[in-house]
């Protein structure tokens, strides 16, 4: 599936903010972790759980823990989702974190080159989470998840950003069925440069500068 929160005012008021021009890098990387913590939230309710007995301190009664919510690796891909693991791994304080690096190369092949590949073991009961803020045209997620699955099969292999173009969803959906897309909002198309419009700019650039 492909889920996004353009009817969460709150989630809105967020991206509103990171989209402003005017808004500095400190409140910038803010808002980005807010969304990863956020967008951790709303993806837990998709997640499976089990139901427990418990004891309060006058009688049993039942509660549920979330397994998947403990078998999480988040995969980092540098530099702009830095902040939206900060705020992911508040709700998945147990996740196991990747890094990769990958830089987009210029237009119209907007090559990509992965210099640095850390990622942990995946295990079957995995909840893989791939951290990238922008899905432009999408291939940098499509050499990331190749790079990804070298290193086993999870239960779910989610792809979690902020914006997405309509073309990078679509040739991730096409390559990788299997891959659900969680963004905060699909926006409406990209330029010759490779850019999402009406977008944020270069998210990298405007959180480090
Ligand atoms: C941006 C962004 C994505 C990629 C998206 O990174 O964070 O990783 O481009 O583009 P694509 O879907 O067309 O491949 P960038 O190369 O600007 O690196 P940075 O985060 O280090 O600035």
């Amino acid at each position: 599936g492909v889920y996004s929160f353009e009817d969460s005012p709150f989630l809105m008021e967020i991206l509103t903010e990171l989209r402003n021009k005017h808004t500095g890098a400190i409140e910038f990387r803010k808002g980005l972790v807010k969304l990863g913590r956020y967008m951790g939230y709303e993806l837990t309710k998709t997640m499976d759980f089990e139901k427990v007995e418990i004891e309060t301190p006058l009688e049993k009664t039942e509660g549920i823990i979330a397994k998947d919510r403990k078998n999480v690796v988040i995969v980092t891909v540098l530099r702009a989702a830095i902040p939206l693991m900060e705020g992911l791994i508040k709700v998945f304080e147990h996740a196991r974190v990747g890094i990769v690096s990958a830089s987009r190369g210029k237009a119209p092949k907007f090559e990509i080159e992965m210099n640095y590949i850390k990622i942990p073991e995946i295990k079957p009961e995995d909840t893989v989470i791939i951290a990238d803020p922008m899905i432009a045209t999408g291939s940098t997620l499509l050499k990331v998840i190749e790079e990804v699955k070298k290193y086993g099969t999870p239960k779910r292999l989610i792809v979690l950003g902020v914006l997405a173009a309509p073309e990078g969803i679509s040739r991730i959906k096409g390559a990788y069925p299997e891959v659900e897309v969680f963004v905060t909002k699909i926006d409406r198309e990209l330029n010759d440069h490779g850019y999402i419009l009406p977008g944020l700019g270069d998210a990298g650039d405007r959180a480090f500068g």
